[in-house]
């Protein structure tokens, strides 16, 4: 009967929908222990300083939660140690709220006038982002915001671009690009930089309603976007941010074998693992609440005095027991009552399961039509065909995928983009591969996916990574791809090591291979095909560092849709063409100008975007068309490139990447003259007697022999086309606000 009894309470606690949300940490004050000692303050004015953070030495777990409390205000206040970011709240569950700088820009008709932008906080890995409270916001008329942090132990960069050019453009409360954008940031990234930069030559005619341009990182909740914080934010010394904090960096089994270190000091509490972040944290068992980091922390609670936590009829009749309670001998009264809502028990169980069938139907019904909603069907008719016509796409079952991936484990996942995460796989028969699956049921990504696929369906190239197949048992579809075992062009250029190693013939060689596939693209492919996201990071390198490129999850086929205006845009900083600022549409052109970036980049051996450099010499293309300007270029170059290049070809090859990134996209040359160059200039290198003043010449024999050969190539099976987004340094994230 008790049994009975507990299922009726219970099930009316769910009809009569849970209402009793759970208080605030903050809200009341704690009725246990939260210091470590009685001699240990556990609070700074009304913030409450539980352990492992402390003032002291004696107070605190370790160094990492070392805090000062500073009474000099007329509210103290909470601060790191030996920091000047202030501590608003610290939660017991792992989050605490920081104050954060708002990295500015301000100019007046002149030009930039006045700039800030830098570190939120020399956090150390004990600290991350928190990924669901926080937004990467940015705001202004003529602005590109960027955020620069560590992924992991990689590095991490992304921004969004706010744009106006009336003060009509700017809504209350909306921020998809026009004046205000937001991103919203990844899992695990911690010690992050903040910055912007403007187009000034787009600015002057906005400059009567907006004088300063903002990037700031905060919690979403905290902030909403008003016309008037263009000037207004001025005023603003920092917004609030949830950071996540853990302990250590290692696992809890780790953390367990030295029981002196381990944190989870209390009974009753147990260790788990943060859902970011490096480390873990502890919490105290169910039936108790407290400190878990304190001996004795942990306490039993007395449910009887909460009627949410005690299901007893009668509250007289609960009694409560060490992490627990029970309901002693109810009365007949009730024991009557209850056996007369026995029936209605049984009638309330039933509706209650035909609900959730009704409910499970329905989900069911919806992933169907999301799935066709999203393009499906397409994908699998495309990937039936593809099996027609060549026998290469497999159609895997997501068991097998599972076992490839060890069941998507996560020391299998080899790269993460904005469309989702990369996993490396084992087959049954030995090959390696790339699993793409997307993150969350999210449209935008399905689309991208379905995208990819519909793209790779129809490129054919030994320099375009191969899909293998794909599995469409899952609600969201997995592509397989060949895996592509020797890194990304990226590492080869920015990899000490790497680097010494990498010659300037191969350099070339890559970029020739590189340009012939993007001129494929544009031309040779039924439909031309505009990558959108050419970088050094989506170009991978196989054994014989023959060039693969990856990642078609943006590309789109011409003509472009008129309805992505404002909305995502999924070039990487560095990379992308400028001209999109003024006319929100990427072309063939903007493929060029992103070529362009990664020919200077494996010129320089810099990076396009590096917060090392001085502030006027961040963006890579900017300082190398200013040393050509001045004629300096070999002054930049990478020491390899000076050693073994040969002079008038280096500075050929130079000419092309500055024509590539003229600001006029009409004013490039296609990717078939770029191409063609290139190859004119690697074929002089080895067989001098071509001769170099009739290029017209070098150039229609180029296109005969060369180009019908990348037309050819596709017909055996050295035909590659594919992915693996894996060793990204520089993970790209869509911009924009597109959300
Ligand atoms: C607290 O501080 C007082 C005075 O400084 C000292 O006498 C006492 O022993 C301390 N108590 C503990 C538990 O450390
Ligand atoms: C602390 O007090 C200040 C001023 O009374 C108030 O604004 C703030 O919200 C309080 N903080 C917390 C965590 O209760
Ligand atoms: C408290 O803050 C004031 C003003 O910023 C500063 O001068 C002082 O050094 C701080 N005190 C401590 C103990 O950090
Ligand atoms: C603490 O701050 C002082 C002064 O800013 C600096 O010299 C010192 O290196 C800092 N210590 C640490 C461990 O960061
Ligand atoms: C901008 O121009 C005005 C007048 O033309 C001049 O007084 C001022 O110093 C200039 N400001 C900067 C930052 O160059
Ligand atoms: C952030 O800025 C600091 C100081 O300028 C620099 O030391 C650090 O490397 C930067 N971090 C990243 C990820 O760029
Ligand atoms: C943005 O502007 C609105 C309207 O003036 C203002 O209420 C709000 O406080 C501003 N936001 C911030 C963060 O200052
Ligand atoms: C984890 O901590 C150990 C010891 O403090 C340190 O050597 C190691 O570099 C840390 N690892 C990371 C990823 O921070
Ligand atoms: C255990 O942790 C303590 C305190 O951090 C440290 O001194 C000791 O060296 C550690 N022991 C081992 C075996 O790692
Ligand atoms: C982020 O913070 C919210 C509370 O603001 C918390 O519920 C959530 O668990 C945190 N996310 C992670 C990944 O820790």
């Amino acid at each position: 009967m008790g049994f009975l009894q507990i299922q009726l309470t219970n099930l009316l606690a769910i009809l009569v929908i849970t209402a009793s949300s759970k208080s605030s940490l903050s809200a009341t004050p704690p009725n246990f222990p939260i210091a470590l000692k009685p001699n240990c303050t556990d609070h700074c004015g009304n913030i409450s300083i539980p352990y492992p953070f402390g003032t002291t030495e004696e107070c605190y777990q370790s160094h990492d939660f070392f805090v000062i409390c500073n009474q000099t205000f007329d509210q103290p206040k909470v601060f790191f140690w030996n920091s000047s970011v202030e501590i608003t709240e610290i939660k017991l569950d792992g989050q605490l709220r920081v104050l954060s700088f708002i990295a500015h820009d301000c100019y007046n008709r002149n030009g930039t006038s006045a700039s800030y932008s830098g570190t939120l906080l020399q956090m150390p890995s004990f600290l991350t982002v928190n990924n669901t409270a926080n937004k990467f916001t940015v705001i202004g008329c003529d602005t590109d915001g960027f955020i620069v942090g560590q992924w992991l132990d990689r590095e991490y960069a992304t921004g969004c671009i706010a744009m106006c050019s009336a003060e009509d453009d700017l809504t209350e409360g909306s921020c998809k690009g026009l004046g205000c954008c937001q991103i919203s940031i990844p899992k695990q990234v911690w010690q992050v930089n903040l910055s912007l930069t403007s187009f000034h030559k787009y600015h002057s005619n906005v400059w009567n309603f907006d004088r300063c341009s903002y990037a700031f990182l905060v919690e979403e909740i905290a902030f909403s976007f008003s016309p008037e914080n263009l000037t207004n934010l001025r005023n603003v010394e920092n917004l609030p941010v949830v950071l996540d904090w853990a302990i250590g960096n290692g696992t809890c089994v780790e953390a367990q074998m030295n029981a002196s270190s381990y944190a989870c000091k209390s009974v009753n509490s147990k260790c788990y693992k943060p859902d970011n972040g490096y480390g873990y944290r502890c919490s105290c068992l169910e039936g108790y609440q407290g400190n878990p980091y304190l001996i004795d922390g942990c306490q039993d609670v007395n449910e009887c005095e909460d009627p949410h936590l005690n299901n007893c009829i009668d509250i007289k009749h609960c009694v409560n027991t060490i992490g627990s309670f029970h309901c002693h001998g109810e009365s007949l009264a009730f024991k009557l009552a209850a056996e007369i809502s026995l029936g209605i028990i049984v009638l309330l169980l039933v509706a209650w399961w035909l609900h959730l069938g009704l409910k499970r139907r329905r989900q069911t019904k919806m992933r169907q039509m999301f799935f066709l909603q999203n393009g499906g069907m397409l994908l699998q008719e495309k990937i039936s065909r593809r099996e027609r016509s060549s026998n290469t796409t497999t159609i895997f079952s997501e068991l097998e995928l599972q076992n490839a991936t060890n069941n998507f484990d996560n020391i299998m996942i080899i790269g993460k983009g904005g469309f989702g995460i990369v996993y490396k796989g084992f087959l049954p028969d030995n090959r390696i591969v790339a699993i793409k699956k997307s993150k969350e049921v999210d449209p935008n990504q399905i689309e991208q996916f379905i995208n990819e696929v519909i793209i790779l369906s129809q490129i054919n190239h030994r320099n375009v990574v191969k899909l293998l197949g794909c599995c469409l048992e899952t609600q969201v579809p997995l592509l397989v791809y060949e895996f592509i075992n020797n890194g990304t062009l990226f590492e080869h250029i920015h990899n000490k090591t790497k680097a010494c190693l990498f010659s300037w013939e191969m350099r070339l060689k890559i970029a020739t291979e590189t340009a012939n596939v993007l001129a494929y693209l544009h031309s040779a492919a039924s439909t031309p095909i505009i990558h959108r996201d050419v970088k050094s990071a989506n170009i991978l390198l196989d054994q014989t560092l023959t060039a693969k490129v990856s990642d078609f999850g943006a590309s789109r086929l011409v003509p472009l849709d008129q309805t992505q205006l404002f909305t995502l845009v999924h070039g990487t900083w560095g990379y992308l063409d400028p001209e999109y600022m003024q006319t929100n549409q990427l072309t063939e052109k903007s493929d060029v100008y992103s070529f362009g970036a990664v020919l200077v980049e494996l010129l320089t051996g810099k990076k396009v975007l590096s917060f090392d450099r001085p502030e006027e010499e961040r963006g890579l293309v900017n300082l190398f068309l200013s040393v050509m300007k001045e004629d300096r270029l070999f002054e930049i170059l990478e020491e390899n490139v000076t050693r073994e290049g040969n002079k008038k070809q280096l500075m050929k090859v130079a000419m092309v990447a500055k024509s590539c990134l003229h600001v006029k996209g009409n004013e490039r040359p296609s990717m078939k003259e770029v191409a063609t160059e290139l190859e004119g200039l690697m074929l002089r290198e080895k067989h001098p007697w071509v001769p170099t003043g009739h290029d017209e010449e070098a150039k229609g024999f180029l296109l005969d022999g060369e180009f019908s050969g990348a037309i050819n190539v596709g017909e055996d099976n050295s035909t590659s086309i594919g992915f693996d987004s894996a060793k990204n340094h520089v993970m790209l994230l869509t911009m924009g606000g597109g959300r």
